[in-house]
């Protein structure tokens, strides 16, 4: 049997698409390798929205194509955003490529590779293509959580981000065929969704007048569907964030009190020059209301440092801002300058030290409040939904809480389980507890 081998780079998105591309080679009769080594198909699912993964790939495809050397009939696919965004160079880049596919073509990979992967058409395919892969079929990682696919593209333009150009324009998945997609998961068993677009709640606005439907709408029909016990979103973006939403999250039993609210960056200044329509006021506003909203609510974001022109008043009006929402985590980027972004021709780069200098400060901090608000929670009994072994030691489980936070603990209980843990210690990025009793099954 020919084995095929997918790497993927990237965000959630991608490693969505991922489940799609195996789910496809799986049906053309490929069994999956255990390495890129062993693997008759390469393929990269590729990310570019910094230039750490594309470094990444420089260097898997280097092995990649040292192994096609030793025998070329090795097929080498690379898909995903990076592929796109260099789908004129892409060739002259990486001569060893032989198929190169859009985000939005999963569904034609079938027809260039071949049945058992034998005849391979060599080109570039489908990179202008904008098809869902939600209706491929599928290898779901977990078989009790799935991601489901909302929308796809941005319609915003940050001047830091190269997704629009690479994702296209914002387009929404039909309300009808989303929920056929979340009926269908829970009956297979799984109880944990987490919807996906790049920006979840402009969700819907380009399907009007036919279509009348908003995120919170969505969100509310998607607790409806029995089976799910948890629902999962991402990411928002806070200039969409309205009050149905909000009340959505806050009376829905199965959506999680748990937000990533990106904030990019604290100054009024930098977020105007970012073109991200908010000012360090109407975010804090929001995340206040949201508090008020949702008991027990976990915030997490996104913040970018080293923006062109970042002075150091700036950044500690970033710091302030991190200090004052509390965030429960925090995902911090080094701004990182992408060919044919607003920014990256913008005068005043901020020089490299600088910039690592500044991420060391915000990480600190980050880490601090995100350890405080876990210690808030020894003591506490949270609902755990159990993942299986921890993966560095086998005799204590693992899962997430509610919360999203994950949580080693000690207890005897099957991966798709929802247990209760106590909750005995905590660091800025796990807690540790021991089971309680099975709260369902
Ligand atoms: N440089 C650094 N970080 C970036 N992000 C997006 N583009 C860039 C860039 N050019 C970050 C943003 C976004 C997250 C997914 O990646 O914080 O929310
Ligand atoms: Fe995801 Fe953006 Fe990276 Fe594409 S470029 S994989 S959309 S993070």
């Amino acid at each position: 049997m020919r084995r095929y081998h997918v790497t993927t780079f990237g965000c959630q998105m991608n490693a969505h698409d991922s489940e799609r591309i195996k789910g496809m080679l799986e049906e053309l009769g490929l069994g999956e390798a255990a390495s890129p080594d062993d693997a008759d198909v390469v393929v990269f699912n590729t990310c570019t929205i910094r230039e750490k993964p594309d470094q990444k790939l420089a260097a898997y495809m280097g092995e990649a194509a040292a192994r096609k050397r030793e025998d070329p009939d090795r097929v080498i696919a690379l898909g995903g955003c990076f592929a796109e965004a260099q789908r004129e160079r892409i060739f002259e880049l990486y001569p060893a490529v032989d198929v190169a596919f859009g985000p939005g073509s999963i569904a034609h990979l079938g027809d260039w590779l071949g049945a058992g992967g034998v005849g391979v058409a060599r080109g570039r395919f489908g990179l202008d293509d904008r098809d869902f892969a939600a209706e491929l079929p599928t290898r779901n990682e977990r078989s009790f959580q799935a991601w489901v696919q909302v929308s796809m593209g941005c319609n915003s333009k940050c001047s830091y981000c190269i997704v629009p150009a690479v994702r296209g324009r914002e387009q929404s998945r039909r309300p009808g065929e989303i929920l056929a997609e979340v009926q269908r998961l829970a009956d297979s068993g799984v109880r944990e969704l987490t919807l996906l677009g790049q920006n979840v709640n402009s969700w819907g606005r380009d399907l009007l007048p036919d279509i009348r439907t908003e995120f919170g709408e969505l969100l509310r029909a998607c607790d409806r569907v029995d089976g799910i016990d948890r629902i999962r979103f991402t990411s928002p973006h806070p200039k969409d964030f309205r009050d149905p939403v909000i009340e959505a999250i806050a009376e829905c039993a199965a959506v999680c009190e748990h937000v990533h609210l990106p904030l990019q960056s604290g100054s009024s200044r930098l977020l105007k020059a970012m073109r991200r329509t908010y000012t360090r006021e109407r975010y804090i506003e929001l995340a206040e209301k949201m508090r008020a909203a949702i008991p027990d609510l976990a915030l997490g974001t996104d913040i970018i440092v080293g923006f062109p022109g970042e002075t150091e008043q700036d950044f500690l009006e970033t710091l302030e801002v991190v200090e004052h929402v509390g965030y429960d985590s925090a995902f911090t980027f080094v701004y990182s300058p992408r060919n044919g972004t607003e920014a990256a021709a913008l005068p005043n780069q901020v020089p490299h030290e600088l910039k690592i200098e500044r991420m060391e400060r915000l990480v600190e901090l980050v880490q601090r409040i995100a350890r405080e608000r876990n210690e808030a929670r020894v003591g506490r009994s949270e609902e755990v939904l159990v993942e299986g072994p921890s993966r560095t030691d086998a005799s204590v489980l693992r899962g997430r809480t509610r919360r999203n936070t994950a949580v080693n603990f000690t207890g005897e209980a099957l991966a798709g389980e929802l247990v209760e843990v106590r909750i005995e210690a905590a660091t800025s990025m796990t807690l540790r507890g021991s089971q309680r009793a099975l709260v369902a099954v």
